[in-house]
């Protein structure tokens, strides 16, 4: 039956990373992670796929603003009751890896860590703030890739399952909902936050992929044996595809590129099988990875629940070489010029509809409730002096949106379950480093350079989105 509006228990919150929020990278027993040792400011995502940078940290050089966070770790309690206020009904977060298991093999975790995730889940639980924890989020730890060489290397599969049974058995009675990789899909491109690879070949990509996938499979056995009601998701980025026209050819080519980036991780972590393209582009590409039937079977056994993606654009695909000089630059990915749609300050292209679109083809294809865990408008704010930011930008994008998102629902019949905006405070962003790329909707006094305090202010968005989730997604 096609519902009204949202459900009534749908989950309305916001979106973080422990590694661009906590800071404290050296505190209590934390050992360092890929995060900690990639560079600040608008190289970073150029630096990080070219692999030329070092593996340690070198002050000389670099900053390091992940570093610092905007200290959640000492402010949670703060920040918690702001979520409060605003009404969220869940928050998005994940375990850093390297507070708990400080080279990521260590015999023993590391108690300190595992206290502080306590307190922030019950400091959440206190609200009525349901967890949503994400098991790695760009967060490998750093001793994982010098000795091991990343993801590629079947060993990380043990130390993850290590990690995960660890936390799934301390937090797993009071969390259900649970995600194991986060935007798995961008080590496609050998991005080094997902697969923690330095100058990795396409098979090698391919290979750390696979064992991510059984990683998160055992996972998933792990916290269904912990508590079988805990629901287990994968997570992807999602951007939905345009051919530039209609001459077949361009939409082949689309076509191909929506199937390996936007399908591949879904098919294999909700189907639990290699799609059969996929075993093509391999042949086709002389790609051998190293799966084992064991595995197959694992991954077999062991589905996601739920399946959650980032949504911040659409991209556009064309084969005609007179398009190719004027590209958009996107999250992970890049895309021809789309005429109908404007840009963020960042060049990300604004494309509300596509996120229905999204969810139509999602759960057309799968049938699993959908979880949309980040969507968002980084943008520069500028505060008055009393600290006032009205951010219309901000509420005019995620309106519509979540407007979008009431269509595939309403009008759809989409299973969704919950709704998770980027950034909900500002934090450090990702491809960037930047503080002055923000998406929340409170105010970190903090700059690029470090200056500020550190304040928290609510901007115009606070008191919106406190509407917004009041009447369940029916005041814009
Ligand atoms: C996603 C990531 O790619 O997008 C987040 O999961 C990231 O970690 C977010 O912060 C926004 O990207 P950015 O580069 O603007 O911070």
């Amino acid at each position: 039956m096609v519902s009204k509006g949202f459900r009534k228990d749908f989950l309305w919150g916001g979106a973080t990373a422990a590694n661009q929020l906590e800071g404290a990278y050296n505190e209590d027993g934390k050992g360092l992670t890929i995060a900690d040792i990639s560079p600040g400011g608008k190289l970073r995502l150029p630096l990080l796929f070219s692999g030329d940078f070092p593996l340690e940290i070198d002050r000389e050089k670099y900053t390091y603003p992940n570093h610092q966070g905007v200290d959640y770790y000492h402010r949670y309690k703060e920040d918690i009751a702001l979520f409060a206020e605003m009404g969220f009904k869940t928050f998005r977060m994940s375990i850093s890896w390297a507070r708990i298991f400080p080279n990521g093999n260590d015999q023993e975790p590391n108690e300190a860590g595992l206290a502080f995730y306590d307190a922030v889940i019950d400091e959440l639980l206190k609200y009525k703030i349901e967890p949503t924890i994400t098991i790695s989020h760009y967060e490998t730890p750093l001793h994982l890739v010098k000795e091991y060489g990343g993801w590629k290397n079947k060993e990380l599969i043990g130390f993850f399952e290590k990690y995960a049974r660890t936390i799934l058995e301390r937090f797993g009675k009071k969390v259900t909902y649970w995600m194991t990789f986060n935007e798995i899909n961008t080590g496609i491109m050998g991005s080094f936050f997902s697969t923690a690879m330095r100058n990795a070949t396409e098979t090698e990509n391919y290979q750390a992929l696979h064992n991510q996938f059984v990683a998160s499979s055992l996972a998933t056995k792990i916290a269904k044996e912990v508590n079988p009601t805990i629901k287990m998701g994968c997570m992807s980025i999602y951007a939905t595809m345009y051919a530039y026209d209609s001459n077949p050819e361009t939409v082949m080519a689309m076509e191909e590129k929506n199937c390996m980036f936007n399908y591949f991780c879904n098919d294999i972590q909700v189907r639990g099988e290699y799609p059969s393209y996929a075993l093509a582009y391999f042949e086709k590409n002389k790609i051998e990875i190293e799966r084992t039937d064991e595995e197959l079977a694992i991954i077999k056994a062991y589905p996601v629940d739920y399946l959650s993606f980032s949504y911040y654009m659409s991209t556009t695909v064309s084969i005609d070489p007179k398009h190719q000089d004027d590209k958009i630059q996107g999250n992970f990915f890049d895309g021809v010029r789309n005429p109908f749609l404007t840009s963020s300050e960042w060049g990300w292209e604004i494309d509300p509809v596509g996120l229905r679109i999204a969810l139509c083809d999602l759960y057309g294809r799968y049938g699993v409730p959908l979880y949309v865990s980040e969507n968002g408008l980084g943008a520069i704010d500028t505060p008055d002096e009393q600290f006032v930011i009205q951010d219309d930008y901000r509420i005019d994008y995620l309106a519509k949106h979540i407007a979008e998102m009431k269509k595939a629902v309403v009008l759809d019949g989409v299973d969704l379950i919950a709704y998770t905006p980027w950034g909900c405070i500002d934090l450090v962003s990702a491809s960037t480093g930047e503080m002055s790329k923000r998406y929340g909707f409170i105010y970190v006094d903090l700059d690029d350079e470090g200056n500020g305090d550190m304040s928290r202010y609510k901007k115009k968005s606070f008191n919106w989105y406190k509407s917004v989730i009041a009447s369940n997604g029916e005041e814009l």
